[in-house]
């Protein structure tokens, strides 16, 4: 009775510290986010606000004016989604995933055609062998493919395609994307999918209001794993970038 008494205090204290490392995580990439990355777009949306208020600026200059407010809010409320999706994985719940019968190739072209129209330069080019169709969260599964072509858009090499494909046997759906560019650092790859990494922030290659959180991959492998899948990467010189992801189906 002793021994068993002890070993539940020592799971208590044992989980107590992760559960304290956790929220210790969460407050520093919070507080990190508040104090610095949102800055960024709400800047810009204040100066915009400015301009607009004080000015007779001519229409076209408005126009122009606007659609930058809408993007910075736009990229504000894409930062604020994910410190919730950290502090739901970090401290309890994990990412919610609801299930429903999804066409994952119909889910996978509208975001590639949704990044196809926000960057014009970039060639995607989507291969879909057949539909298919499994029991799927689709905003969510959406948020991963916009996750991970995001990435290959934004740091890849612009000049060179990025190959984009889903394809499913019947009891297992994939997707994979795959850029060229400069490749991820072997020695990245053990953090690459946890917050504490954010190798982005490490790198000091991105600056200013392309650099992101750092936080996408992270996420993306949660949604994945709320659906019973996995993320892979590799990553070459020669080969380029390839990110996978299987789920399994359930019809
Ligand atoms: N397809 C890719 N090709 C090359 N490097 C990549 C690719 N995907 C991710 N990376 C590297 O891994 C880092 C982490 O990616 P992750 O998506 O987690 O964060 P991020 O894109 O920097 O920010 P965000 O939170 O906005 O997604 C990136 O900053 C980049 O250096
Ligand atoms: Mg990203």
């Amino acid at each position: 009775m002793i021994r068993f008494n002890e070993a539940i205090d020592q799971a208590l204290v044992e989980s107590i510290t992760t559960y304290g490392q956790a929220v210790e995580q969460t407050r520093k990439t919070v507080l990190g986010v508040l104090g610095h990355d949102l800055r960024t777009p709400l800047s810009a949306v204040t100066l915009g606000v400015d301009l607009l208020s004080k000015s007779e600026e001519p229409g076209t200059r408005r126009h122009r004016i606007i659609a930058q407010i809408a993007t910075s809010a736009k990229a504000a409320n894409l930062m604020v989604s994910d410190l919730l999706d950290l502090a739901r994985c970090n401290l309890g719940t994990g990412i919610p995933v609801r299930p429903e019968s999804t066409d994952l190739t119909a889910v996978c072209k509208a975001v590639v055609d949704e990044l196809a129209v926000a960057h014009p330069n970039a060639q995607i080019i989507f291969t879909d062998e057949e539909a298919v169709t499994g029991q799927y969260d689709p905003s969510r599964m959406a948020q991963v493919f916009s996750n991970l072509i995001g990435n290959a858009v934004r740091h890849g090499n612009a000049h060179q395609p990025i190959h984009v494909t889903v394809s499913g046997d019947g009891s297992t759906a994939r997707f994979s994307v795959l850029n060229h560019g400069t490749p991820i650092p072997a020695s990245a790859l053990p953090s690459l999918f946890s917050p504490e990494g954010r190798y982005s922030k490490h790198s000091g290659e991105e600056q200013g209001t392309s650099s992101g959180l750092g936080l996408g991959l992270f996420i993306a492998t949660q949604i994945v794993e709320g659906h019973g899948g996995t993320v892979a990467v590799e990553s070459t010189l020669e080969r380029g970038t390839t990110f996978s992801v299987s789920l399994p189906v359930y019809p």
